[in-house]
């Protein structure tokens, strides 16, 4: 039997698009130079779409390919992905929770104590060979501190459990108040950053959180305070942060995601108090490797009519 045809938005690790190849008659759609061309010549033999949670899908594009049966989503964010067109269309969508959860909460880690522990300045002070001529600056403590989490979901759990390891005190807000959790819940952003030293954001995008962390949430946050973002740029008001950022209205940040990546901002380039990072906190090869083989096992049980894993439509 031939193989079932997929449309590739946009590129996943080597080994994932060759593993792909085995079973699929890939198309890639970032290859192509007229995009409304190309989808016109293949998208009507298009039974699948595999996508990233930063690609997504939108309804034009799923219009392109009048055969769709399933989005598989290389990621487990599917703010992008234009879900009720899906549902309205009958399109199943898949995602790939759980296997990054750890991942990304270290990641989560990684940042607050970059930030507050300012690594790169460390690191260029050792490379530039101020060391030894000098003595760095000081820098903030982590440990003990107030951790707030904007969104206890699995990767909000998973950075708790973790900060929890340094005697961190944890707060959140969630519109979820969890009941088997020990942390204080607030009902609001703005209340959880006026009572925390870190606020780290790890709500799922889109509509619902968009710009949730505004100026007002940066004020609460106040001088001293670091903001984590590991969950999408969508949430945060940037113009907002780099204000905050340049006026010395917060201590400072890290970020993995940004509200046009992969374009950013330039002016975060000038800010010597952000930790930059190219939206890589699912980015090892252990975990990668896990996500390509669930995108896989949800297209396979798609097309030989089984139950899909990890089902979002
Ligand atoms: C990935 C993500 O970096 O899981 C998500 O929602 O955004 C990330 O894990 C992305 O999907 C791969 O490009």
């Amino acid at each position: 039997m031939d193989r079932p045809e997929l449309l590739v938005i946009g590129p996943y690790p080597d080994a994932e698009m060759r593993a792909l190849a085995q079973d699929y008659r890939l198309h890639l759609l970032w290859e192509a130079a007229d995009r409304p061309a190309y989808l016109k010549q293949v998208g009507a033999a298009v039974r699948g779409i595999a996508t990233r949670g930063d690609l997504g899908a939108d309804a034009a594009l799923m219009d392109a390919c009048s055969k769709l049966e399933i989005i598989a989503c290389f990621g487990v964010g599917v703010d992008a992905i234009d879900l009720e067109h899906a549902r309205a269309r009958g399109i199943r969508v898949t995602n790939t929770p759980d296997v990054l959860t750890d991942d990304v909460a270290d990641m989560g880690l990684a940042l607050l104590l970059a930030t507050a522990r300012e690594i790169p300045r460390g690191d260029a002070y050792v490379r530039t060979g101020k060391w030894g001529s000098g003595q760095m600056e000081l820098t903030t403590r982590f440990s003990g501190k107030r951790l707030g989490i904007v969104g206890l979901g699995r990767i909000g759990r998973a950075v708790a459990t973790r900060a929890a390891g340094f005697g961190v005190q944890i707060a959140y807000t969630d519109p979820v108040r969890a009941s088997d959790v020990p942390y204080m819940w607030h009902p609001d952003a703005v209340s959880l950053a006026d009572a925390v030293d870190f606020l780290i954001v790890c709500a799922a995008g889109g509509r619902g959180t968009a710009q949730l962390i505004d100026a007002a949430v940066l004020k609460a946050l106040g001088p001293d305070g670091i903001l984590v973002n590991i969950a999408r740029g969508s949430v945060v008001d940037e113009a907002a942060l780099i204000s905050a950022l340049a006026a010395g209205g917060i201590a400072g940040a890290g970020l993995d995601v940004f509200a046009h990546e992969p374009s950013i901002n330039p002016v975060f380039l000038d800010i010597p108090n952000v930790v930059l990072q190219p939206h890589h906190a699912s980015g090892t090869r252990e975990t990668r490797r896990a996500m390509g083989q669930l995108v896989r096992d949800n297209l396979s049980a798609q097309f030989a009519g089984k139950p899909l894993l990890t089902p979002v439509v």
